[in-house]
């Protein structure tokens, strides 16, 4: 079976946030004081698996968990176990994880021996000062073990990096050099509008298409057919054995291509990052229905996935999304 959209793109991703919670407070995700969802609000495991079931039923191949922080939710990896055993007889095929890499070396083993072989960590400078300032309080040491540990149980690592302007800009090429070296891929993205936080948008936002021009002079870029089901456009260098990739939804927007839908944490379906609609499953799920009818709402779903986001950072306008990245995740 297969889940096909209006527009006939087929929806074979899902993305599901598994917590709000997260341990850092990123300065262009969250604001200082957050307050949390009380935990009857949250799907239970059961609910997620079930969810997730119905989706594989209709065709999902890849699912990736995330937050928040995916890793602060206990019970993550009972979690991870169902769904692996999954793999054999279902449509799944890969689990896959968006981390800041905090709890990464706890948990890099276990993950891998349930199947877990790549994980996106999120990480936006290599300076523990500038780190301790962007996460508002974190500790890079901790990240920089998680990764080790990770890369030591086999597991694929991709780096992804959010531009920030008068912040990181200055960093890119050392990123580059030092996820070279370490021989993982790196991806940059751009700052998207979602719920304010204490800073405005405008001051964070920088271009990649600026970005890339300026790193193009000396990377001399090759643009690579690399694919892994993602938004990020991949390059190779001849000075680079890694692919560098960017995800630029502001100015180079890739949603004709989109395979993806989101679930947030109470269970609300987000077709889209970039639009405000949603479908709420964690009703549905909590008043008894059918999996057939969660299933037939999906479709519905899938039957309003809007064309295109709505974002947009400008000097005067900038239209934001009424909620964090942490209710959807990255
Ligand atoms: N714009 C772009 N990326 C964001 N992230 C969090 N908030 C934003 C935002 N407003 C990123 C994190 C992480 C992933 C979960 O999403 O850096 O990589
Ligand atoms: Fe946490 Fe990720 Fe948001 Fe940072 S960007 S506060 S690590 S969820």
């Amino acid at each position: 079976m297969e889940l096909i959209d209006q527009y006939l793109r087929k929806v074979n991703y899902l993305r599901v946030s598994i917590t709000d919670r997260c341990d850092l407070r990123c300065v262009y995700c969250m604001k200082e004081k957050m307050q949390f969802l009380p935990r009857k609000d949250i799907l239970t495991l059961e609910e997620i698996e079930r969810i997730c079931d119905n989706f594989i039923d209709l065709g999902v191949e890849k699912i990736r968990l995330t937050g928040g922080e995916p890793l602060v939710r206990r019970d993550i990896l009972k979690l991870i176990e169902k769904l692996n055993n999954k793999k054999n007889f279902t449509n799944l095929k890969e689990i896959t994880l968006t981390t800041n890499g905090t709890l990464l070396k706890k948990y890099a083993k276990e993950l891998k021996l349930n199947g877990v072989d790549r994980i996106n960590v999120s990480l936006d400078t290599i300076n523990s000062e500038k780190y301790n300032i962007i996460t508002r309080f974190g500790n890079i040491e901790k990240v920089f073990d998680g990764i080790n540990e990770a890369l030591d149980a086999d597991i694929k690592i991709k780096i992804n990096t959010v531009v920030i302007k008068d912040f990181n800009e200055n960093e890119i090429e050392d990123l580059i050099e030092w996820t070279d070296n370490k021989k993982i891929d790196l991806t940059f993205i751009e700052v998207m509008p979602m719920e304010e936080t204490d800073i405005s948008r405008e001051y964070q936002f920088v271009s990649l298409s600026e970005t890339f021009e300026k790193l193009n002079k000396k990377y001399n870029f090759l643009i690579s057919n690399h694919n892994t089901g993602g938004p990020a456009r991949y390059y190779t260098s001849n000075l680079l054995s890694t692919k560098i990739g960017f995800i630029s939804p502001l100015t180079n927007n890739f949603c004709a291509t989109c395979n993806r839908v989101r679930i947030s944490s109470t269970g609300k379906l987000f077709m889209c990052l970039g639009q405000n609609d949603y479908v709420d499953f964690r009703e549905i799920m909590r008043k008894d229905f059918s999996d057939d009818y969660i299933k037939e709402k999906i479709r519905f779903a899938l039957n309003i996935k809007p064309k295109n986001h709505d974002f947009m950072i400008g000097t005067k306008i900038n239209k934001y999304m009424k909620r964090h990245m942490n209710v959807t995740g990255g």
